[in-house]
């Protein structure tokens, strides 16, 4: 069963999921794609993609990877089939589910991968600790995400913008993902990307 939270978060993405292809696109084709194809080039074995949306991923998986992406919202997961279908890869699963409760065995996967998830999700920390329980013992969370920014003005001006962005997008522009995944007990390393210290790159383990 859902929280009111968590179904208001799957009926925001389900309307989201008719133009979140064409919104981002520019950003998408010149910045986005590039650190998308980064992450994932070099993935191998059993992969897990929590919220993968309408399957901007899916395409920069390696054809020896076996893939299941799950999402909330079986609008946006439609979208994510109709990508599969031309890439016709069987190697990948798409499958209706909320990231909040996994329903995996522990230790299931060597890469959990979570692309501009965590910003949207009603509770980022329960989220870590499912993807934390799921990936093997020596196995990595790969993540990308927009984070809370520890420059006083950036902070600020995210802070302001935050209402809005959830209201039109349905995520949040300053969520502390550094100190959420700290919560959920796991070890990172990162690297910014762009906007200062707001896109980042994660990689996250088991301690
Ligand atoms: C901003 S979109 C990102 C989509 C994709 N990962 C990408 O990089 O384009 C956030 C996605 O997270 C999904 N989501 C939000 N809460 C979720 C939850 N509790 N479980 C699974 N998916 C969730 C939404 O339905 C949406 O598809």
């Amino acid at each position: 069963m859902l929280d009111k939270k968590t179904k208001k978060v799957q009926k925001r993405y389900d309307r989201f999921s008719y133009f979140y292809d064409w919104i981002e696109e520019d950003f998408e084709k010149r910045t986005l794609d590039k650190w998308r194809k980064n992450l994932l080039k070099n993935l191998r074995g059993s992969v897990l993609e929590i919220g993968v949306g309408t399957g901007k991923n899916l395409k920069y998986y390696p054809k020896n990877a076996k893939v299941i992406g799950i999402d909330l919202s079986a609008k946006m997961i439609a979208k994510a089939k109709e990508k599969l279908k031309i890439l016709n890869n069987k190697k990948i699963k798409l499958i209706g589910m909320d990231a909040q409760n996994l329903k995996f065995n522990d230790e299931s996967f060597d890469y959990v991968v979570c692309t501009f998830v965590l910003c949207s999700v009603p509770y980022p920390v329960k989220v870590l600790k499912e993807m934390k329980r799921v990936v093997k013992k020596n196995g990595k969370i790969l993540m990308l995400e927009h984070t809370k920014s520890r420059h006083f003005l950036i902070k600020i001006l995210q802070h302001i913008h935050n209402p809005l962005t959830r209201f039109l997008f349905g995520f949040n522009v300053n969520r502390d993902t550094l100190e959420n995944i700290k919560k959920a007990g796991l070890d990172y390393k990162y690297k910014n990307l762009a906007f200062f210290d707001v896109f980042k790159k994660i990689e996250a383990r088991k301690q």
